[in-house]
């Protein structure tokens, strides 16, 4: 099923965001460093939401360049750090800047190549994930444009049986990540775990295994 742009409003309006982690996702911490950035580098967080892994990003030293449909969620994120933003429109985009964040709010598809330009890594946790898996091959291939080629990828996907739920989140293993960037990227596993416990969401809508694997993945030469 194709998930509309409204799907993701209604579920902000309606405050249904189970994704969300208040304290942020503890796998960015474990692996970032792995990527081996230059401190002040930009960071592109796509389907950003208001995750606190930007603030994370932002305080270890780094620009942030995210990207989110719900216009609430990226006034959320603003008010939530106490920090009154610049707006600016251009194209579809409304775009949202304070200290080192950037947020254009609108359709990570329509997002320019030039707003990219700079990005050395890209950061995503529940982004490829809440895209079903016809959408999923676009955002591949949008990310393969418009990040340069030098930036990796610290992808945090989710696992679990097939056809047990419905997505959001859709389930992505490794054949799975293989088969959209195993031509492009090579792909190492760097942090793989049970989270059936602490997913008590997806659980009560039926999930009985639930594995979060974080990957890097290079652009191959
Ligand atoms: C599962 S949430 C994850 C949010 C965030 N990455 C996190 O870890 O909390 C997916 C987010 O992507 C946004 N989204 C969905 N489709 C999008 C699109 N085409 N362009 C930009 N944002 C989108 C939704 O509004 C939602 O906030």
């Amino acid at each position: 099923m194709p998930l509309t742009p409204d799907f993701w409003l209604e579920r902000w309006q309606k405050g249904d965001i189970g994704f969300h982690q208040a304290e942020g996702n503890d796998l960015l911490p474990r692996n970032w460093p792995s990527l081996n950035l230059a401190p002040g580098s930009a960071v592109f967080v796509p389907l950003c939401g208001k995750s606190h892994d930007m603030v994370w990003l932002a305080g270890n030293g780094h620009r942030v360049i995210g990207a989110e449909l719900s216009p609430l969620a990226v006034d959320d994120f603003f008010r939530e750090q106490g920090l009154e933003a610049d707006t600016r429109s251009t194209g579809p985009f409304v775009v949202r800047t304070a200290g080192p964040f950037t947020i254009w709010c609108g359709d990570v598809f329509e997002m320019p190549a030039d707003a990219l330009s700079d990005v050395a890594a890209v950061y995503d946790r529940a982004a490829l994930v809440a895209l079903p898996p016809s959408l999923q091959q676009r955002y591949a291939k949008k990310l393969a444009e418009a990040v340069p080629a030098s930036a990796s990828i610290l992808l945090v996907s989710l696992a679990y049986p097939d056809g047990q739920i419905s997505g959001p989140p859709f389930s992505t293993p490794s054949e799975q990540v293989s088969a959209l960037f195993g031509a492009t990227h090579e792909i190492r596993v760097t942090d793989s775990r049970d989270r059936l416990e602490q997913s008590q969401n997806l659980k009560d809508r039926g999930v009985t295994s639930l594995e979060e694997t974080a990957y890097v993945l290079k652009r191959k030469a």
